[in-house]
């Protein structure tokens, strides 16, 4: 068989490279700000969903000086809805490092890179890697996929990180790094596709030793996943005389650190009585009534049910936190949970007779 070549896949690169708006045009240096920022803000994400981001952070910081010097509550709003919110601290906390420590300037190497907040061992790489053609060796599960069939690696996962990177270090070529990473991950995204790969359209296909054994959909072997549990909890919307409802900030630490809420209780895997549930509710005398339907989502390491009570109080009610009217909630940084919790609470109670609100896995 032919042992797969750098420049079999740069080819096929140069002619079917995915347009990305992170991404420079042939010829053109890309812009180290942008590829840090999308590399931060792909994490765990689609290139789907983090295109609008992409665009809008960049329109409204075009420089990493100007993300430095934005306001932090800003940022988290901006990236409400994209998940995983400490990637938001962090990378407001890189941009201050770049801009106080390193005179605005990106450092250009792997280890240079890797010393500055949010930047982990595959985001140094990247960034090495697209923005300064560093020789660097980045894998991401794209890659990771790519590098198993090609190989026959099968080994499962996460057992098998070690011998696919060592794969993928004697392929990275010293020229055309950066494109060589990228061409991977447009490989992984569009012909070796985890189900059904379009091995007839790879340029790999006479290299690929899992195609010659005949079952390349079945690599990368994963092992089997910890079922996630199941928190509980509860979320309260109050409604004030004028309309205006009652959310607050989140602790700057832990999930959702720095976001805004619906105020809400601890979330737990315990079954708690009402009694209890209600005993946290800001205004704890209020009167709740508990709404038809449940709040569900699905964080990295658990499932969440949210019930949900409402109550109103009058003009002149006191609390912790800050009163919006529904209108204006878009104002302030929602995480995708919450949207759910005000969606829900903004519903008609008619329509909403089922067993459980209609919530979307992310
Ligand atoms: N996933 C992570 N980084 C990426 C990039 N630079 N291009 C496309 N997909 C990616």
């Amino acid at each position: 068989m032919r042992p797969p070549k750098a420049s079999d896949l740069l080819t096929w690169y140069d002619t079917h490279a995915r347009r990305l708006p992170w991404r420079s045009l042939p010829g053109e240096q890309a812009d180290p700000y942008a590829v840090w920022l999308s590399e931060i803000m792909l994490q765990q994400t689609t290139v789907a969903t983090v295109g609008p981001y992409f665009q809008k952070f960049l329109a409204k910081w075009p420089r990493v000086g100007d993300l430095a010097a934005a306001d932090i509550d800003e940022v988290m709003h901006a990236w409400a809805g994209l998940g995983y919110y400490s990637r938001a601290r962090n990378l407001h906390a890189c941009a201050k490092q770049v801009a106080e420590e390193h005179g605005g300037v990106f450092p250009d190497t792997e280890e240079g890179l890797a010393a500055l907040p949010g930047i982990g061992p595959y985001t140094a790489a990247a960034v090495a890697s697209i923005a300064f053609d560093r020789p660097a060796v980045v894998v991401d599960g794209n890659v990771e996929r790519v590098i198993a069939r090609v190989f026959n690696i099968r080994e499962p996962l996460p057992g098998a990180k070690k011998p696919i990177k060592e794969m993928t270090a004697t392929l990275t070529p010293i020229k055309r790094p950066g494109d060589f990473a990228q061409a991977m991950m447009d490989l992984g995204a569009t012909i070796c596709t985890p189900r059904r790969p379009s091995c007839d359209r790879c340029p790999w296909n006479k290299s690929c030793q899992a195609l010659k054994a005949g079952d390349p959909e079945t690599l990368p072997v994963k092992a089997p996943k910890k079922q996630k549990p199941t928190r509980k909890g509860a979320a309260f919307w109050l409604v004030r005389k004028d309309g205006a409802v009652l959310i607050r900030k989140r602790p700057p630490k832990g999930l959702l650190g720095g976001m805004m809420e619906v105020p809400s209780t601890q979330w737990v895997e315990e079954v708690r009585e009402e009694a209890t549930l209600l005993s946290e509710a800001p205004l704890a005398k209020s009167k709740w009534k508990k709404r038809v339907g449940q709040v569900r989502h699905t964080f990295t390491h658990f499932h969440l049910e949210l019930d949900l009570y409402e109550a109103s109080v009058p003009l002149k009610a006191k609390a912790d936190g800050e009163w919006v009217l529904p209108e204006n909630l878009g104002d302030h940084a929602l995480p995708t949970v919450m949207k759910k919790v005000v969606a829900l609470a903004l519903a008609d109670e008619s329509e909403n007779a089922g067993p459980l609100f209609k919530a979307t896995r992310r």
